[in-house]
């Protein structure tokens, strides 16, 4: 049985996959020739991440496929629900992730607190001409420390946030429309590990309380956005957001008003709405810290994601 991992599979995936007596083909195909290539390839599986589409016309055309799975969390790029109808398995890894999302999190709020980003692409021009006037603009970071963070939407991955953020001595603030309440487990290191108890509270109180945001929440079924002109006028001014869950649940347009007129400070985005081709004004605000859409892409995500996927491809075929 033939497997297409289009965008990619971690060596362990690949691994238990052949052990387990599938073959898997990780040669890119592109996305108008998806659907001829499952065809002529007889493959029973595709795997994707979020580069690649699995659409009804890709389902439709597909009568032999049997299973779509999604290396992570995010399954806004499969029409799931179709698929399920047409008889088809869909898998998704929904917890390998959580961590080294809010790693990435905790990466960039550091880094607009301390202005990294900037300093970072002026050094490189600027370093031996201009040391002490950027040593001057970079003079006023500041410390999370005693901050208070608000985690709009407290899955998996809100609540690993949540973990690094009472680690380092932050109020935490959650609001989550499913979640009342939740234990995070703190493991120190020499000292075992604490439980606490984190209470959801309602979403005004988030927006209004916090000196930090970061949004956990999957694209909103009707594409609208979480974050807009009406909320950022009910934060903090001077507020920073991070979004590393999906590009549009923050507008993009009225996030970069309130970065002009100051209402928020500083901006980390891992997702925009027009990936591959995010738009300029983002790309190029000096307020805004960016990665490429990064948040799942370490070593060890990647291993357990390809593992589980290979667990659950092996189980559902046997
Ligand atoms: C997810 O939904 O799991 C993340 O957005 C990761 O996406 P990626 O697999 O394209 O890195």
């Amino acid at each position: 049985m033939k497997i297409l991992a289009n965008d990619g599979l971690s060596p362990s995936g690949i691994e238990l996959l052949e052990k387990n007596g599938f073959t898997v083909v990780t040669e890119k195909v592109e996305q108008d020739q998806l659907a001829n290539a499952i065809n002529t390839e007889n493959y029973v599986g595709v795997l994707v991440r979020s580069a690649t589409t699995v659409r009804k016309e890709v389902i439709d055309s597909c009568p032999n496929l049997k299973l779509i799975g999604r290396g992570g969390v995010g399954m806004d790029n499969i029409d799931v629900e179709y698929a399920r109808s047409k008889g088809l398995e869909v898998i998704n890894t929904p917890a390998a992730s959580s961590q080294s999302v809010a790693e990435l999190v905790f990466a960039h709020l550091f880094d607009v607190s301390r202005f990294l980003y900037d300093a970072n692409r002026n050094m490189v021009s600027e370093g031996n001409t201009n040391f002490k006037g950027l040593k001057k603009k970079y003079a006023k970071g500041i410390e999370l420390r005693g901050k208070t963070i608000g985690i709009i939407g407290f899955g998996r991955i809100g609540q690993a946030v949540a973990q690094y953020a009472l680690g380092i001595g932050m109020k935490v603030l959650a609001y989550d429309p499913f979640v009342n309440e939740a234990t995070i487990n703190l493991a120190i290191e020499g000292a075992g590990e604490i439980r606490i108890t984190v209470n959801t509270t309602d979403f005004d109180t988030v927006l209004s309380q916090s000196d930090y945001l970061t949004l956990h929440v999957p694209m909103q079924a009707d594409g609208s956005a979480v974050i807009g002109a009406t909320e950022f006028s009910k934060m903090k001014d001077g507020v920073i957001i991070a979004n590393a869950a999906r590009g549009g649940v923050v507008n993009e347009a009225d996030l970069i008003a309130a970065l002009d007129n100051g209402k928020v400070a500083h901006v980390a985005l891992d997702v925009f709405v027009n990936e591959p081709t995010p738009a300029q004004a983002l790309l190029k605000h000096p307020k805004i810290s960016l990665t490429p859409h990064i948040g799942a892409a370490t070593v060890e995500a990647q291993d357990r994601i390809g593992t589980e996927l290979a667990e659950k491809i092996t189980a559902y075929f046997n």
